[in-house]
């Protein structure tokens, strides 16, 4: 006879661990925000099923860091009890546990790796991270046969496979959902959620803390407004460098916030594409242009000042992460007002509509990118132009 003392669930926890325990249904699809507790309780309930009786268990983190962190989490947690884990492999991330138990933990970066396991419990944690591939091809099979119930837990991301199967609850007598909040945790200062309230925009505070699934991608520049504007009055230029295989991105606003032009070149002589960003450049009554400069930025940023020098001001903008997450932040919330308006061009609307972010909730540490694939040059023109458009009327927006 062994005893197991696991964790202690705060009060929301427990009635979802009531639910998964008391009630019938196999597949639990959890919604919440974060730091809620959502990867303890899934550990707990798998130590729970894993104690109670011999099974065969998995859990699948979306990528191989976080499966390995919780690995060693259970490691260590039976570190000082001796033969309650009797073997385990830290290739394959597997133990076995003295009852005959097993549980093995698995990337769903690889996920053809786990086909053709059975399983008796499944935990997919940060389900809405996995590819739907992953789910629908091959750890769906694993439970089809002996599976007794699977958790899909995660925060959402936008309105993905996630947020579809959390939709089957009521129409499907197999699922089970829950939303809840990261407020749902006593044990966080609802001040401290707060305070991440004033420092993010809306939808990511909505998509992050309240598990609210924010309508699809284009989150952070919805309702957008893209349109062919006239150059009235002064204008402001934006200019993105690319490397290797990026564009480099010429933007230009007017004098009411509008977007004029924007245009991009690569695979060229560096030669050639500071004269063509130069020559539509003097096709309009520019005040500043704003460079993005780095290491090789430099040598460029000199090239366009010698060539625009007499026409207009050239300044230099550095790119370090604070200053892209600042200009980001301020063109996000001027579309959220409705105080810009984008040029019509097709490529432009489809980077601002894949335009994405990583959210740590430990650092609260945002992170404006395109997803892998994607690129992002011409949003980030569009925000150096935008910057130079708010430096000269002096004006800067709060997120809230
Ligand atoms: N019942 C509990 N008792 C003690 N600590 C808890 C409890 N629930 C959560 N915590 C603590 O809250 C923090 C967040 O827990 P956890 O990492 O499980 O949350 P999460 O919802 O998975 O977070 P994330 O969204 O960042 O993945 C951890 O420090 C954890 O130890
Ligand atoms: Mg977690």
């Amino acid at each position: 006879m062994i005893s197991v003392t696991l964790y202690n669930p705060h009060p929301n926890q427990k009635k979802i661990h009531d639910s998964i325990n008391l009630e019938p249904y196999k597949y639990y699809v959890i919604n919440i925000g974060r730091q809620f507790g959502k990867s303890l309780l899934a550990t707990n309930q798998m130590l729970y099923w894993i104690f109670k009786s011999k099974c065969d268990c998995a859990w699948v983190s979306p990528v191989f860091n976080q499966a390995n962190k919780v690995y060693e989490q259970v490691v260590r947690a039976f570190a000082n009890s001796d033969g309650i884990i009797v073997k385990r492999d830290s290739q394959k991330l597997k133990m076995t546990f003295c009852n005959g138990s097993t549980l093995q933990f698995f990337s769903a970066e690889r996920y053809d790796n786990i086909r053709g396991f059975t399983f008796d419990y499944l935990v997919c944690d940060e389900f809405a991270f996995i590819d739907e591939k992953a789910w629908t091809e091959v750890l769906r099979a694993t439970i089809l046969v002996k599976g007794k119930k699977v958790l899909l837990i995660s925060t959402p991301k936008g309105k993905n496979h996630f947020y579809r199967l959390h939709q089957l609850s009521g129409t499907n007598e197999q699922y089970k959902s829950f939303t809840m909040t990261s407020y749902d945790n006593p044990m966080i200062n609802p001040k401290e959620i707060d305070d991440a309230r004033f420092t993010l925009p809306e939808m990511i505070f909505k998509q992050e803390y309240l598990a609210e699934f924010v309508d699809g991608s284009a989150m952070l520049f919805n309702n957008r407004t893209m349109k062919i504007s006239e150059p009235k009055g002064k204008c402001y230029a934006g200019i993105d460098l690319g490397r290797a295989d990026d564009y480099s991105v010429l933007s230009i606003f007017n004098d009411i916030g509008e977007q004029v032009y924007i245009e991009r070149w690569r695979h060229s002589e560096w030669s050639t594409i500071v004269k063509a960003i130069s020559e539509n450049i003097r096709r309009f009554d520019i005040t500043t242009t704003l460079v993005e400069v780095n290491s090789i930025g430099d040598v460029i940023f000199e090239l366009l000042e010698k060539e625009l020098r007499g026409y207009c001001v050239v300044e230099p903008f550095t790119t370090t992460s604070q200053s892209k997450k600042e200009i980001v932040e301020q063109l996000i919330v001027a579309n959220q007002n409705k105080e810009v308006t984008f040029h019509q061009s097709e490529w432009l609307d489809q980077e601002l509509e894949m335009f994405s972010y990583e959210y740590n909730p430990k650092s609260r540490q945002v992170r404006y990118t395109a997803p892998t694939g994607f690129h992002d040059d011409g949003v980030m023109a569009t925000c150096i132009s935008f910057e130079c458009y708010l430096k000269h009327k002096g004006a800067r927006y709060t997120l809230r």
